[in-house]
């Protein structure tokens, strides 16, 4: 199956428009791979036919939705990169949970959180070392454009392929149980995660004051723009002891100077520069 230059442009206008992913020229195939099956589920004869369709509808609506949907890279995997887990578990966590001793609250946004194994590894990590945190009131909020990741990841029911990367044996045993073929999250790790729809370039709902944010291997997607809009906009949610966590091909340099990388371990993780203190003046 091929696709016009026409349709090309056509859908790659749409996926930037509507979910800031960038689809340059030598992209077709992905376009095809991608939407060629969406086009047979619809009942389309072909792909050039059901992107007809699309552009002959006034307003963008449910079809334009699942094609953008479907256009999505939901690749993830249980502990991904392993040192941002360790350096979490070594030292930021241990950091934080002094600074919040007080309030006894933390919450953690994994923000395109595909189909859940980032912030279930989140929440088995803390529950796994961080006992003390047992009456804190902790959240971890994920969230992601696509609506099929989001099911998935409520569900919490996953392949013996999908738990055999990145999940430590241990956690298998100790977080999940087994039904049929699939490996099911238990309630106690399911509970502390609450997944909503969020699309990361449309309005953000009034998001709580936050000590960590991973927002890891989505904004690889995006024009620099993008990028810059979506940082400014964590760093009004992330509290001054906060950290970010990015994907391991991603950074804030270039994109935005207030974020200042620190290595934790072989992790780079990012901070907002606060500003000096200003002096008091010297009494007379
Ligand atoms: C490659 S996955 C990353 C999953 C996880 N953060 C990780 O690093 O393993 C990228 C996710 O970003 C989501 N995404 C793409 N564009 C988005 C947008 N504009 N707003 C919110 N999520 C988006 C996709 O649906 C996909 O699930």
């Amino acid at each position: 199956m091929a696709i016009s230059k026409k349709d090309f442009d056509y859908v790659s206008r749409l996926a930037h428009r509507e979910s800031a992913l960038v689809l340059e020229a030598g992209k077709e195939y992905l376009v095809v791979t991608r939407l060629g099956p969406l086009a047979q589920r619809e009942g389309f004869a072909s792909l050039a036919a059901l992107i007809q369709q699309m552009r002959l509808e006034t307003k963008i609506n449910g079809l334009h939705h699942r094609a953008i949907d479907a256009l999505t890279t939901n690749e993830t995997l249980f502990f991904r990169d392993f040192h941002p887990f360790e350096a979490l578990r070594r030292s930021i966590l241990p950091e934080l949970l002094a600074k919040r001793a007080s309030a006894r609250r933390l919450t953690i946004w994994s923000a395109a959180a595909s189909t859940g194994q980032e912030p279930y590894s989140l929440a088995m990590l803390l529950l796994e070392h961080f006992p003390q945190l047992a009456d804190w009131t902790v959240s971890i909020l994920a969230t992601d454009l696509s609506p099929t990741v989001l099911k998935v990841a409520q569900a919490g029911k996953y392949s013996q392929f999908e738990v055999n990367r990145g999940l430590p044996a241990s956690y298998l045993i100790k977080y999940f149980t087994k039904q049929g073929d699939k490996w099911c999250v238990k309630d106690e790790v399911k509970s502390m995660v609450e997944f909503r729809p969020l699309n990361l370039i449309q309005t953000w709902p009034i998001m709580p004051p936050l000590d960590l944010v991973f927002i890891r291997n989505v904004m690889i997607y995006f024009d620099v723009e993008t990028k810059k809009t979506i940082l400014k906009k964590i760093r009004t949610c992330l509290l001054p002891h906060g950290y970010l966590f990015l994907g391991t091909a991603e950074t804030t340099t270039n994109l935005d100077p207030q974020y200042q990388p620190v290595a934790h371990g072989k992790a780079v993780v990012y901070r907002v520069q606060q500003p000096e203190p200003s002096t008091p003046l010297a009494a007379s």
